[in-house]
């Protein structure tokens, strides 16, 4: 067998390749107050780790439960890698780098968790794709289905930013925007799935969403030849992203490929702090989430059990930052190193600024820090209502060329 399951919560083990959601027994304890508990986290084989220890270069496919066939069919990286010179200097920190998943193909990270999704579809002979999603998760899914012949079906919040939605429809998936919050289109989509089959992609609660999302920490190790970064500045808001890196330099330090994991740093916005509190206070609580960054604005986290404990063992910490510091963070971001992120992906980045003396007191001045932009700003340039304006046009005369004052 080439991996089986364990609950995160109570360590029981599944020793079946077939498809499995939740531990049965944890599960069962799950009343929407808490975080829920019984998540599976997927075991490589020993023959696996071994195989891949063995190799001068590995790629995800070495680590994936459900290896691609074609991996060209829809490439999910590896993206680029990027010294942003002028946020070295602005920070004092030469070690900076960002990763940029918004350049994947549907233009965020959630490409890396639907294509191990359809690939555990194609496996198991399965046509449709049942999910959830604040906007993007939802679009990488329909992006996939598109290019791989799987049929889509998607609830979202109609409340999610327009162009996240067209997306979807775009690539010819079934979309039902629902008058509700995140979390209520996640518990329909689960009903939708035991009434019509199919299979959930739900983020973490199909364990394939965080084997996909680990791809990121195994082209991280091989960009950064062959070494992992100290510590890695993540956005959170259902804690799956965070888990997937997480578990993605497990599976490395398994096959005896790295011997140290770097630390994570949760990054949320105050007005989504769900699992920061459970980071900082053990509060598993559910919270009323309102932030902007609707990619991270949750009020139960599908994954925040897993995601704290991972925070914890990495000795990593949590940051949140207000809405306004996450909107100037997008200009930051564009305006010094060409980098145009949604709200939710420059969370990451708007932590480390805030975080920044805490950061150099901990690891110094030098250490190499990796901030992950998860998604692009061209699918909500609404955001940027009331901070930049274009400006009026100019009659088509060089005299018009003194009046300007640049
Ligand atoms: C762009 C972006 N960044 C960050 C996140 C947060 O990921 P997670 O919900 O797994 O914590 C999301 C999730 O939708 C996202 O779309």
């Amino acid at each position: 067998m080439r991996f089986r399951y364990v609950c995160s919560d109570c360590g029981r083990i599944f020793e079946t390749e077939g498809l499995m959601y939740q531990c049965p027994e944890c599960a069962k304890e799950n009343d929407g107050h808490l975080f829920p508990k019984g998540n599976l986290i997927v075991e490589l084989s020993d023959e696996v780790l071994r195989k891949a220890a063995g190799k001068a270069h590995v790629t995800p496919d070495d680590f994936y439960p459900y290896p691609s066939t074609d991996e060209r069919s829809y490439p999910v990286g590896p993206t680029p890698l990027m010294r942003p010179r002028r946020l070295c200097q602005r920070l004092s920190l030469p070690g900076l780098s960002l990763k940029l998943d918004s350049q994947l193909v549907s233009g965020s990270f959630k490409d890396r968790a639907s294509y191990e999704v359809a690939l555990q579809a194609k496996a198991l002979g399965e046509k449709r794709i049942v999910l959830a999603s604040t906007g993007n998760a939802g679009a990488a899914m329909s992006a996939v289905g598109a290019a791989m012949g799987l049929d889509i079906v998607l609830f979202v919040p109609a409340s999610a930013p327009i162009n996240k939605l067209m997306q979807s429809v775009l690539y010819g998936a079934h979309v039902v925007p629902v008058k509700g919050s995140y979390d209520d289109a996640f518990a329909l989509s689960i009903e939708y799935t035991k009434r019509h089959g199919g299979i959930n992609r739900n983020t973490a609660y199909n364990p394939m969403t965080i084997e996909g999302k680990k791809s990121v920490s195994i082209e991280i190790f091989e960009d950064l030849g062959r070494r992992v970064p100290d510590v890695i500045y993540v956005p959170v808001g259902d804690g799956c992203i965070i888990a997937g890196v997480a578990k993605g330099f497990s599976d490395l330090r398994k096959a005896g490929l790295i011997d140290k994991v770097p630390r994570l740093v949760a990054c949320q916005s105050t007005r989504s702090d769900a699992i920061s509190r459970a980071i900082d206070k053990d509060d598993y609580r559910a919270i009323s989430a309102t932030t902007r960054a609707d990619s991270i604005s949750v009020d139960l986290p599908a994954n925040g059990r897993m995601a704290a404990r991972y925070v914890k063992e990495s000795e990593g910490w949590a940051v949140t930052v207000s809405d306004e510091e996450i909107l100037d963070s997008q200009i930051t971001l564009t305006r010094y190193a060409g980098v145009l992120a949604e709200p939710a992906a420059a969370t990451a980045y708007a932590a480390l600024e805030k975080d920044r003396d805490n950061l150099v007191s901990r690891l110094g001045k030098d250490a190499e820090v990796m901030v992950l932009i998860t998604g692009t700003g061209f699918k909500d340039m609404k955001a940027f209502d009331g901070r930049v304006t274009l400006p009026p046009a100019i009659e088509n005369s060089v005299d018009e060329l003194d009046r300007l004052t640049f």
